[in-house]
């Protein structure tokens, strides 16, 4: 199996989203597994220059920026799609995802690749059989209240390309009483299913 771990935080060291990941990684990983792992905060690039979803631009017509923009897609495309388990870990910034994890969304959204259009107009998720892990962190949001637009919208844009086997962890309002919510993370990862693989 391979798995696939993702860190967004923009804080390398003392970070909790991180040290959770970890934790979570080193509970479900197997002597026989592959881990890929990618540090969204290391490399990343706002899209630019498109006109609409799926990133489908002829070669001859890419510029140098697209070309940047579609070597590093190319590469978290493969990632995500090689991939059977996804661990993603994102704190909460302003109420929403990390910038580098909703550019990380808009780079993997290509057509054809992670999505495809139907022919009724609407678009449908091309990855199947992949199991995805959210490791959750704020200060004081409270995870999926009003205020969380992070959960709602990772779990909504992993659906569409087709991972629909999405479980949460979270370290929420860890600025109300930290060592509670570390504690209540770490029960809800010794909780998580072994493997039947
Ligand atoms: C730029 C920035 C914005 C933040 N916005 C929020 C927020 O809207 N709500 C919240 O509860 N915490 C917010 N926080 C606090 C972080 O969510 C919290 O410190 C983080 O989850 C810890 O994760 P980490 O240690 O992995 O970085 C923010 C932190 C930063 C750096």
């Amino acid at each position: 199996m391979k798995i696939y771990q993702i860190d967004s935080s923009a804080r390398k060291k003392g970070s909790t989203s991180r040290a959770l990941a970890k934790k979570l990684l080193d509970k479900i990983k197997k002597p026989e597994d592959e881990i890929i792992y990618r540090d969204l905060d290391d490399e990343m690039l706002f899209v630019s220059g498109l006109t609409e979803s799926g990133m489908n631009i002829d070669e001859k017509d890419q510029t140098e920026e697209h070309k940047k923009m579609f070597e590093l897609s190319d590469k978290l495309v493969k990632e995500l799609k090689e991939s059977d388990i996804i661990i993603i870990s994102a704190p909460i910034y302003n109420y929403g995802p990390p910038a580098t994890l909703k550019a990380w969304s808009d780079l993997v959204a290509r057509v054809g690749e992670t999505f495809r259009f139907k022919p009724n107009g609407r678009r449908e998720g091309l990855l199947k059989n992949k199991h995805a892990y959210l490791i959750i962190t704020s200060g004081g949001t409270k995870l999926n209240s009003s205020e969380d637009f992070l959960t709602p919208w990772l779990k909504f844009i992993l659906n569409f390309f087709g991972i629909d086997k999405v479980d949460t962890i979270s370290a929420d309002q860890m600025a109300l009483d930290y060592n509670k919510s570390i504690k209540n993370a770490e029960l809800q990862i010794q909780n998580v299913f072994s493997r039947k693989d």
